[in-house]
């Protein structure tokens, strides 16, 4: 079975339609890459995905579990909070907690959940340890150790992205997902981080990634998704896409990209 499956996914804002009608379904150690022009619904599916949108149609389930029913929209705020964690989202600009260190803005949400989990039957004492380690251990897999205690103002673009990334996986979600992970890093920061995102993949992980980086794309991902005016224009894998590409618009698209490079 597959492990997410998205049926029917409609988002409008106002009276223009955003999305209209997303239909996939992604394994679990799957790597989607999703491609398209600036405002064909990249940023909005991913949101749709993590609820911080709430669709306007569709269905959307993890491990057979129902995370979004357009028949039932409405939810309680701790249904949402639940469903949000099967999904972790790495943003562009990073967003991490200017006032906390780095292992305080990994920790921060694994002790939220902690206390509102009675610290899993141990003492809190006992609870936090845990996450410190585990937190640990995420600094060491982003190449971070000796950053433990710094603020994120004081680090590099790719280090403050990785700091995300490793929050990100704190909550230990299903299915991670980038929003152009390294649009906002200077070229010579974008390989770390990408780097990561492909160590990740080593470790099978399940990850939707929006990119711009088509080598990426194309090197890193199972499958590419392009995305246009709302819908899947085209899918398939990185050498059909990439090397025969049928829709017009792709081809426009890819052909566009190579000019950028
Ligand atoms: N909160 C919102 N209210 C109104 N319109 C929105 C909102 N969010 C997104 N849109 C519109 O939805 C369309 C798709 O936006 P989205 O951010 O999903 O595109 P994108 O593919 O991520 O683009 P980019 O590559 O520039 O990030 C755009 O026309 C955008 O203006
Ligand atoms: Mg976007």
């Amino acid at each position: 079975m597959a492990l997410l499956e998205v049926r029917g996914l409609r988002k409008s804002f106002g009276n223009i339609e955003v999305l209209q009608g997303i239909d996939f379904s992604m394994e679990r150690g799957e790597v989607i890459a999703v491609i398209g022009s600036s405002g064909s619904g990249k940023t909005t599916l991913l949101r749709c995905l993590n609820s911080l949108e709430i669709p306007t149609e569709g269905n959307i389930t993890v491990g057979g579990e129902t995370v979004f029913d357009g028949d039932v929209p409405k939810r309680s705020e701790k249904e949402l909070r639940d469903r949000r964690l099967k999904f972790g989202l790495v943003f562009q600009s990073f967003n991490l907690f200017p006032q906390y260190s780095v292992i305080e803005n990994i920790t921060l949400a694994m002790k939220l959940r902690a206390k509102e989990q009675n610290y899993y039957g141990m003492t809190k004492h006992e609870s936090f340890e845990k996450i410190n380690a585990r937190a640990e251990e995420l600094l060491a897999r982003v190449g971070l150790t000796d950053k433990r205690d710094a603020y994120p103002g004081t680090l590099s673009g790719g280090q403050q992205q990785r700091v995300a990334i490793a929050r990100a996986l704190a909550l230990d979600p299903e299915i991670l997902c980038f929003d152009e992970p390294t649009s906002a890093l200077d070229p010579e920061l974008t390989g770390e981080v990408l780097r990561v995102i492909k160590s990740l993949k080593d470790k099978d992980s399940t990850m939707i990634v929006v990119t711009h980086e088509m080598d990426f794309a194309r090197h890193v991902a199972d499958r590419i998704i392009y995305m246009a005016d709302g819908v899947i224009e085209e899918e398939g894998s990185p050498e059909d896409v990439f090397g025969a590409p049928k829709s017009d618009k792709l081809k426009a698209f890819l052909a566009k990209a190579e000019e950028t490079i």
